[in-house]
């Protein structure tokens, strides 16, 4: 076989070795000796490689003198997926899918592989067979799409077929299952999935073709092979939700081509992966009757305004120690917003338990919710529901001070848009908003103890 050389490194002082060694000499570190390819011959590069490098000879170029076309965009089919790539899928561009095992990810870019009616996609699998992924297309449902489907794991086996068939893009489930033969070790390993990746990613590049790399992701919610991947790919996709809800969130870590700020939204149903492109009806529950202890906030997460459903529970300790938790919120904000309730408006919650939930699973880390965190739990408290057509868009300080938030006029409209009848601001985002005309009545607080008077005084 080809003349490729190999020797193993050591991940934390990059030591070299000329075999595999437990304990490394230099650092003192354990098991962190990996192997890479140093040297690689010409006879083992795959047909398009040969061909780039006896054309390519870049010399430096002027700024000024490189030429460059608008980035362009392919619609991938999915409203979702588009917003989260930052307006569609980019031409030679490596996307790295990651998930928990079961979340949905193979069905998301089989549904996605079938959506694209205008490029030639090629869905690599080494996980099911071809059968498999034929009855799931069945339950997903198409109509005559240009989808090719391969099982195979060895890369060279891949790069083979890809030459012959010429795709325009590329989805491989999963990057652990592959295996290049220019690295001796087992498929899964740290070297073979950087080498896979790093073959893909010359692929991606040197031909023009999108690639999707779908990977697992670890207890530890890293994307198996630490990070490895992370600093080789244009994009970074994260698929996650709670597998007890329908439904599921795709969001970018890293983005070259757009902002890591964007949210898609699905949900799993029995025929694949729906769109849900107005989110606020998923997340808040349908209620008939007010049941105390719920408030509903005005989020944005990236561009998208959202009305979140916020769920406390405060009870007597049952306990010496007061228990807290909280699920989609920090904690510790959590605690603070619990201080400041004491502190300023005099509730003795120190001896309650409080649980706090978000509603649907989601996470969200943004201060313009502390104030329907606050009216949640001063609901639950006094056991007195929250008016159904109210929501809350503000930030809470350390001295009970309701504190502005940015965007408010999205917040307002998206309110208003969902039937809301009264929305709860600071008065310091007050300002500006009287030229504008809103069917919702619009509360400017200042301090936390006007929100008791004002909710239930
Ligand atoms: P899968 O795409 O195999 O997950 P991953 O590739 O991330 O491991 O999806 C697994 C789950 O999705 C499985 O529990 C069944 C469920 N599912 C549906 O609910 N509806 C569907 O139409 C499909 C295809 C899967
Ligand atoms: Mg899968």
């Amino acid at each position: 076989m080809a003349k490729i050389k190999t020797t193993y490194f050591c991940q934390n002082c990059g030591a070299q070795a000329a075999k595999f060694i437990g304990h490394c000499p230099s650092c003192g570190e354990w098991n962190t000796y990996v192997e890479e390819v140093v040297e690689k011959s010409n006879d083992t590069a795959h047909g398009w490689e040969k061909k780039s490098r006896s054309t390519r000879a870049d010399k430096p170029k002027l700024i000024t003198e490189i030429r460059y076309d608008e980035e362009q965009r392919v619609d991938s089919g999915d409203g979702e997926l588009n917003r989260v790539l930052g307006g569609g899928i980019v031409p030679g561009s490596l996307v790295l899918v990651g998930g928990e095992p079961g979340i949905g990810k193979s069905t998301l870019m089989l549904q996605i592989a079938l959506k694209v009616k205008t490029l030639k996609v090629l869905y690599i699998t080494g996980e099911e067979s071809d059968q498999q992924i034929r009855m799931r297309a069945e339950r997903i449902g198409f109509k005559n799409p240009p989808c090719y489907i391969l099982t195979e794991t060895s890369t060279q086996n891949i790069f083979q077929q890809i030459e012959q068939l010429v795709p325009e893009m590329v989805v491989v489930d999963s990057i652990q299952t592959l295996h290049t033969e220019v690295i001796e070790s087992s498929s899964g390993s740290i070297s073979q999935i950087r080498e896979c990746a790093s073959e893909f990613q010359r692929y991606a590049k040197l031909t023009g073709t999108s690639v999707f790399l779908i990977g697992h992701i670890t207890k530890e919610g890293i994307i198996a092979g630490p990070k490895v991947l992370e600093h080789m790919v244009d994009t970074v996709l994260q698929f996650e939700g709670d597998r007890n809800y329908g439904y599921r969130i795709l969001r970018t870590t890293k983005n070259r081509f757009g902002s890591t700020s964007e949210l898609g939204i699905y949900e799993m149903q029995n025929s694949g992966l729906r769109e849900v492109s107005n989110p606020s009806e998923l997340l808040i529950s349908q209620r008939d009757e007010g049941v105390s202890g719920v408030a509903i906030a005005a989020t944005i997460e990236g561009m998208r305004p959202m009305l979140i459903e916020i769920q406390a529970l405060v009870s007597s300790a049952a306990y010496g120690t007061p228990q807290r938790s909280a699920t989609g919120f920090d904690s510790r904000r959590l605690n603070m917003l619990l201080a400041v309730l004491e502190k300023r408006c005099g509730f003795r919650l120190g001896i309650k338990d409080v649980f706090l939930n978000i509603a649907g699973g989601i996470k969200v880390d943004e201060p313009a919710i502390d104030l329907a965190v606050v009216a949640a739990v001063l609901s639950s408290s006094e056991d007195i529901p929250i008016g159904q057509k109210l929501c809350f868009a503000a930030e809470v300080g350390l001295s009970g001070e309701i504190r502005p938030v940015n965007r408010i006029e999205q917040r307002i409209s998206e309110a208003e848009k969902l039937g809301f009848e009264r929305i709860f601001i600071s008065k310091y985002n007050r300002k500006g908003l009287d030229k504008i005309k809103y069917n919702i009545e619009i509360v400017a607080v200042s301090k936390i103890q006007e929100i008791f008077e004002k909710l239930f005084g």
